[in-house]
């Protein structure tokens, strides 16, 4: 009732504004599917084949260093397998029909991962075994099939034959697999869920599978803690454990996954496409993370203004309305990088056109943005195109046959922001080219100012609950693709395109900044990522923690929560501590529905402004932290924000602490997601270590190995330093990170129980890419000692002339733990009349304290 209430109020509003009705059709269908309604998973889920459908298996020899195998069962079907080594601790196995006309995913692998050959040990009647020379090796049970890995003669995880179901018909190639995780502690992964880091048991039919099929619910609330779909899919599990393994299902057709946690097995039940598996053999979490990003590419660096805060709201509507709101930013001192252009900045909904009467002039409004601190407009831009025969994009996408197709071969209609549209078929390499273009200056009015582009409704949606708000099974992509097998690759097939367009916008000198809602494995080449339209509850607030902590563990490390809730109205209250977490999350974004009242931080009364202009501040001095975290995941791919268990596996009761988090190894963040709450529980991990609180009035020291109930208000969330570490921060906040990035330094030393503490940092342009290209950038090592009280600066890997960056350093504070639990800080300045004492250019550099 609610959403049909609220549907009817957007129809409205829209009736009344750009002359078209947008209504949502066929609303009396119960929206979402689940499993009970979905015969993939209400068949499929309690199916365990019988003694006739069992394969078993023959092995045919070793191909270019890979194994294959027939299979085949006693009902008389045929299947293929492949079995080949990935360097790096992986395995890869394929299974097929011997004709192999399903779809083959393309797009989601960063490039063809690098084969490691099979040696093949022993061939026997009941079993094949095969190793890679580096301690990874497979044992294949031939009868009935089953495929046991191995790394250094643990056994860490099994594909279980005796799970596998391929139904082969026109109209249906739904198949299973099921695999189990034999040392796991806990099994992650399987993002986009509003749920906890460790994955439910679900195989007791209580809870439904895991779903996976990029969904957008409109005005509906996505449930929480809660298994069903949400806007992207990322198929990677990790079974958690002493020895930690994972597994990459290569596939972009909607899935459903029951667990198992007795077993520790997870049961694939997949809506198309070929079954193709990527065995990540670890053996620690860390590993496991690297090797799955490994094959579906790390990003690049974003362009340092994406770190700062993002403003947004349905809807800026005006050019008036931007000055007034960044201007007010400036009033009342609250820094800002971004401000978001929503659907109405545009003529009826027709991407990259401006609305002539709100925008006339766009370009001398670019640069007037560009005149306040570098800061940047980021409008949204839908893979929809209105059906109008007036504009241009939509006869040449027509004409270029660029749209999906029915199942008749013409161009699918239905319903989305601009009333009648179809949408664009990114599958086609064509309609890619000419989407691109469209970004060009010359296309679209603009400077660098617009700063980047939100893709949203990419899912993607349409007001139709028939087909579950997106495009039906049966409509045909480029190459007769059906839209069954790509579903939850149409997202990431707009921000590859959109990309494609932003490189040669800026002729490769900038790097491109897209926001993306739907996701699939290797979106991250493109584009972040915000858990989509939440509401303002505290809940919603609780659960983009451990959102965010999933997230991180399978590449999607850009990610943030909308502030304070999309939908409702959030209590000022839960605005605050909504901020006060959300500075903490990779993507730090304020947003609010057309319905919600303005609610940019200086519309509050002064005692809650001193409260979120320390917040945001926070944010802000803590840019060059981030930024040296969000480089080095570009070389590494390791999380920007942390799971406990990720820096501490051996230490259990961190194991399912998902609203504590870990910013980078350095910065522990507790949210508090309850209602005037006074205090909360903080676990503090690792072994003989300090916590150093840092926000609040008091400088308390925490022991590690315990909980504590830490003492809250208003006015601050729980934040700590560790000790041994090295935090990098700007001293001053001002308009935004443009004004501040070139400032000099501070230190801060909070040294471990034998006095010493390390940190890094990364410098470059913050943004070009002439740090991959050139290699222009400073990393370096800083080690401060006790004993000669000295900071050491230590090229770890950068320009051989690095004078271009340098770490300028304007004070240094140490850190000292008292005797009573409290510590002091020593302030070193490090400037004299002014001037930075310390500038440090070379590779190796020490500062005295
Ligand atoms: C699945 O959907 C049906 C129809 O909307 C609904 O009655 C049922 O409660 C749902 N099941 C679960 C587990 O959510
Ligand atoms: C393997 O399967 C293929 C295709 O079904 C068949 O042609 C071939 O004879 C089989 N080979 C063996 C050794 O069973
Ligand atoms: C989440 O759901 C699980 C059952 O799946 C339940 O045991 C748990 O208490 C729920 N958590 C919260 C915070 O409601
Ligand atoms: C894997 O488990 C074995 C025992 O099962 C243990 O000895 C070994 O240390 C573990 N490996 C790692 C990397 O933790
Ligand atoms: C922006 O435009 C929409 C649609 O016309 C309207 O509902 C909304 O109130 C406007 N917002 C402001 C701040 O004027
Ligand atoms: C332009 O915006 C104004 C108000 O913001 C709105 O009334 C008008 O319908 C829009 N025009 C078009 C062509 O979208
Ligand atoms: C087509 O667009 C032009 C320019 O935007 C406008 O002047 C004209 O009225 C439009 N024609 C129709 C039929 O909408
Ligand atoms: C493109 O389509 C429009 C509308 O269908 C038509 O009027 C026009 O002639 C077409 N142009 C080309 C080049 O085919
Ligand atoms: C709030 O702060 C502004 C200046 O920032 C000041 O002019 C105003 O008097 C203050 N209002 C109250 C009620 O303190
Ligand atoms: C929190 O305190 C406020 C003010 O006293 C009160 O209105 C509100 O109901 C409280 N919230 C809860 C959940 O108790
Ligand atoms: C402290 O740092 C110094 C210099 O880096 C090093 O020699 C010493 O071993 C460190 N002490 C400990 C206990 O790690
Ligand atoms: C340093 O910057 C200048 C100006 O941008 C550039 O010309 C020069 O090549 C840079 N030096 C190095 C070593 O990259």
């Amino acid at each position: 009732m609610l959403r049909y209430a609220l549907a009817v109020v957007a129809g409205l509003f829209l009736a009344s504004t750009v002359t078209v009705v947008v209504a949502d059709r066929n609303l009396d269908i119960p929206f979402p599917f689940n499993c009970s309604t979905k015969t993939l998973c209400s068949d499929l889920r309690i199916k365990l084949p019988n003694e006739n459908e069992e394969y078993n298996a023959v092995y045919l020899g070793l191909t270019d260093g890979a194994l294959n195998f027939n299979l085949s069962n006693k009902a008389g079907n045929e299947l293929i397998l492949f079995l080949g080594g990935i360097e790096n601790n992986r395995f890869r196995v394929i299974v097929e029909e011997p004709d192999r006309h399903r779809y083959k995913l393309e797009h989601s692998l960063e490039k063809e991962p690098t084969t490691t050959p099979l040696t093949v040990d022993s061939v026997e009647d009941s079993a094949v075994t095969a190793s890679d020379g580096n301690g990874n090796k497979a044992i294949v049970r031939l009868t009935p099939l089953s495929i046991e890995f191995y790394h250094n003669d643990v056994l860490e995880s099994v594909f279980e034959g005796n799970r596998i179901i391929f139904q082969n018909t026109e109209d249906n190639q739904d198949f299973t697999f099921s695999v189990r995780f034999v040392d796991a502690d806990r099994l992650l992964g399987l993002h986009e869920h509003a749920a906890d880091l460790a994955l439910k048991h679900t195989v007791d039919l209580r809870t439904d599978p895991y779903r996976l099929r990029n969904t957008d619910y409109g005005t509906t609330r996505y449930d929480l803690n809660s298994t069903e779909s949400m806007y992207g899919s990322v198929p990677v599990i990790y079974g958690f454990g002493a020895n930690t393994s994972g597994i990459f299902v290569h596939n972009a057709a909607e899935m459903f996954i029951d667990i198992d946690n007795n077993r520790k097995s997870a049961y694939f039940m997949v809506n198309g496409g070929t079954l193709d598996v990527f065995f990540l053999l670890g053996p620690s979490l860390k590993e496991s993370v690297r090797q799955y990003i490994d094959l579906t590419g790390k990003p690049h660096l974003p362009q340092i203004w994406a770190l700062g805060y993002h403003q947004c709201r349905w809807a800026y509507n005006t050019t008036e309305d931007v000055k007034d709101t960044i201007g007010n930013f400036d009033k009342y001192e609250f820094p800002l990088d971004v401000l978001w252009l929503d659907i109405e900045y545009t003529s009826e909904r027709r991407w990259f056109t401006w609305n002539a009467t709100s925008f006339p002039d766009p370009v001398d409004l670019l640069n007037w943005v560009d005149s306040q601190g570098h800061r940047k407009l980021v409008p949204i831009s839908d893979p929809h195109i209105k059906i109008d025969l007036n504009y241009s994009i939509y006869t040449d996408l027509l004409n270029n046959s660029y749209f999906v197709n029915s199942p008749n071969g013409s161009a699918f209609e239905s319903e989305c922001w601009p009333g009648e549209t179809s949408w664009i078929d990114y599958l086609n390499p064509g309609a890619r080219d000419y989407y691109a273009n469209l970004h060009l200056y010359s296309n679209f009015p603009s400077t660098p100012a617009l700063g980047g582009f939100w893709n949203d409704m990419n899912e993607p949606t349409l007001f139709d609950n028939l087909y579950e708000r997106s495009l039906p099974y049966d409509t045909l992509h480029y190459g007769n693709v059906k839209h069954r097998d790509v579903h939850n690759i149409y997202g990431l097939l707009q921000t590859l395109s959109t990309h494609q367009g932003l490189i040669a916008r800026d002729e490769g000198k900038l790097r491109p900044f897209i926001l993306s809602r739907s996701y699939f494995a290797g979106s991250q080449r493109y584009a972040n990522k915000w858990s989509g339209d939440n509401w303002g509850y505290f809940e919603d607030l609780r659960y983009s923690v451990p959102m965010a902590l999933t997230s991180n563990l399978v590449g999607v490390a850009f990610y943030g929560a909308d502030i304070p809730g999309f939908f409702g109205t959030a209590t000022e209250e839960l605005l605050i501590k909504w901020y006060q977490i959300g500075i903490w999350l990779p993507f730090f974004r304020a947003h609010a529905a057309l319905g919600s009242p303005r609610r940019e931080p200086f519309r509050f009364p002064n005692e809650t402004q001193v409260i979120l202009r320390e917040t945001i501040g926070l944010r802000y001095k803590h840019l060059p932290y981030w930024y040296t975290l969000f480089y080095e995941h570009t070389r590494t791919g390791d999380p920007i924000v942390r799971p406990l268990l990720y820096e501490y596996p051996e230490d259990k009761t961190g194991y399912d602490l998902t609203d504590e988090l870990l910013i980078g190894s350095d910065i522990l963040a507790a949210s508090v997601y309850e209602s005037n709450a006074t205090s909360v529980s903080v676990y503090f991990p690792g072994k003989d270590q300090s916590w150093y609180q840092v926000t609040g009035d008091s400088p308390v020291v925490f022991e590690s190995g315990n909980f504590s109930d830490v003492p809250v208000d208003l006015t601050f969330t729980p934040v700590f330093y560790r000790s041994g570490s090295i935090i990098t921060r700007k001293p001053n906040v001002q308009r935004s990170t443009a004004d501040i990035k070139d400032d000099p330094n501070e230190l801060h030393v909070v040294p471990d129980k034998n006095g010493n503490a390390t940190g890094r940092v990364y410098i470059d342009d913050f943004e070009s890419f002439n740090y991959v290209n050139e290699k222009q950038y400073l990393y370096a090592n800083l080690d401060y000692d006790s004993a000669s009280k000295s900071v050491k600066v230590t090229s770890i890997d950068s320009d051989s002339d690095s004078s271009n960056f340098t770490l300028s350093v304007q004070t240094v504070y140490l850190y000292n733990k008292k005797d009573d639990g409290t510590y002091s800080v020593d302030k070193i300045d490090q400037t004299k009349d002014g001037v930075p004492l310390v500038d440090i250019d070379l590779s190796t550099h020490s500062l005295l304290l």
